[in-house]
């Protein structure tokens, strides 16, 4: 099919089963999703407040394609504030983290308090009688656009669409329970940062990480060390609308199964040269030692032994996404721990043991689907419904998805 001709808009028969490709290249409804989606009432991921510990303190981040700041302000309250001065549109904070007592702009220097109002406006009256402002220009009516901001147990989101739900019922009850046995109401520590810059549809991360047929597959290292496999004990779980999932695991042995002849990525004779790279301490309550979490529209929360991270979806175009991992602990973890959990890291980011399979997967996956928007993807393992199940040899979670992007975008 010639590039230029418009992809077909429509979503195959089987709907619930068949997710089209010409979903990962279309300008038009990359546009769409901008606006429905990262603009509409959904509660972003921004950060975590630990980021933004002391009054002043600010964070960049981007929501969809959107630039915010998630600044601390003098009552200690956080607020998201668009990075866009009300003057002309100048993305007024260029530093990804910092202190300020207040942000100015650069051009003409506007200046806006931490709450995001603006204070002052240079020659406002003019220069010996000539110029400035009109007489009825009234600084109240040109602060920057506020979003609005809720935290659970140190973890910010913010929304464009103050209609949206509060967290907690946004989050979900089948979701609250696993999102607060990782943020648990203890202080958290940041311990880094990985970022990269992945050449595919953001849609297909949250595929990936809503796929556990894969997991016990591609990952030569997850599967051969028993961190992720398809015959340990194991369970997929959403939300009522299917936006939301979680993968949990629990750790197996290195040992061959009846369920290990189909996986070709099972190698028996492998072994690690220093074994503290996976020394894992259990810390959780309950038996699963790996729960991946995924919170619409951008947020993955990642407890893979004792690597804790979040990951951040930044969208980069219908053919590229930013993954910005933030690695963390706890206050009170001891030098052991963290010394483990920097560990495990290795497992993840732009060049994790593990990650790094699916960073290519999700490249090659673009490079396949680019050029066929007429054909379509098939998820049919485990049925054609949306349901939980107390197993992992399924893509519910992918159905239960796009059943809720296509009700958000209609189409
Ligand atoms: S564009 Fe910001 S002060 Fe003019
Ligand atoms: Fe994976």
């Amino acid at each position: 099919m010639p590039l230029e001709s418009p992809p077909p808009r429509t979503w195959p028969a089987d709907g619930g089963a068949r997710v089209p490709f010409w979903i990962y290249t279309d300008p038009a409804l990359y546009a769409r999703e901008q606006a429905r989606i990262f603009a509409g009432p959904s509660w972003c991921y921004v950060g975590l407040a630990a980021e933004v510990p002391a009054p002043g303190d600010f964070k960049r981040a981007t929501l969809g394609e959107q630039p915010v700041v998630l600044v601390r302000d003098a009552s200690g309250e956080l607020n998201v504030l668009a990075n866009r001065c009300a003057h002309r549109g100048v993305q007024f904070c260029q530093r990804d983290f910092g202190h300020a007592r207040e942000f100015m702009c650069p051009y003409h220097q506007w200046t806006y308090d931490l709450r995001g109002a603006l204070k002052a406006v240079p020659l406002r009256r003019g220069l010996r009688g000539q110029g400035g402002m009109p007489a009825d220009f009234d600084l109240a009516e040109h602060g920057l656009r506020r979003l609005a901001v809720a935290e659970r147990h140190g973890v910010v989101f913010a929304s464009f669409d103050r209609a949206v739900e509060p967290l907690d019922e946004y989050i979900g009850a089948a979701m609250l329970p696993l999102f607060d046995r990782v943020f648990d109401g203890r202080a958290l520590r940041v311990l880094g940062y990985m970022r990269q810059r992945i050449r595919s549809n953001w849609k297909l991360m949250f595929e990936n990480i809503k796929d556990p047929y894969h997991a016990s597959l591609l990952h030569v290292f997850l599967v051969t060390f028993g961190l992720f496999r398809a015959d340990q004990p194991s369970a997929v779980t959403m939300d009522a609308h299917g936006r939301h999932a979680a993968l949990i695991s629990r750790r197996g042995a290195q040992q061959a199964s009846d369920g290990t002849a189909e996986m070709k990525s099972f190698l028996a004779d492998f072994a690690l040269r220093d074994p503290r790279l996976l020394d894992p301490l259990r810390e959780f309550p309950g038996d699963a030692t790996v729960v991946m979490q995924t919170l619409w529209p951008n947020l993955i929360i990642q407890q893979q032994s004792n690597t804790l991270a979040t990951r951040q979806l930044v969208t980069r175009g219908p053919q590229a996404f930013d993954l910005i991992w933030t690695f963390f602990g706890y206050a009170d973890d001891d030098e052991a721990m963290t010394a483990r959990r920097l560990r495990q890291a290795n497992l993840m980011g732009p060049a994790g043991l593990v990650s790094v399979d699916d960073s290519e997967m999700m490249e090659f996956s673009q490079a396949g689907v680019a050029h066929a928007p007429d054909a379509a993807a098939v998820i049919e393992l485990g049925g054609r419904e949306v349901a939980d199940t107390p197993h992992m040899i399924t893509e519910t979670a992918l159905r239960g998805f796009y059943r809720y992007y296509r009700r958000v975008m209609e189409i």
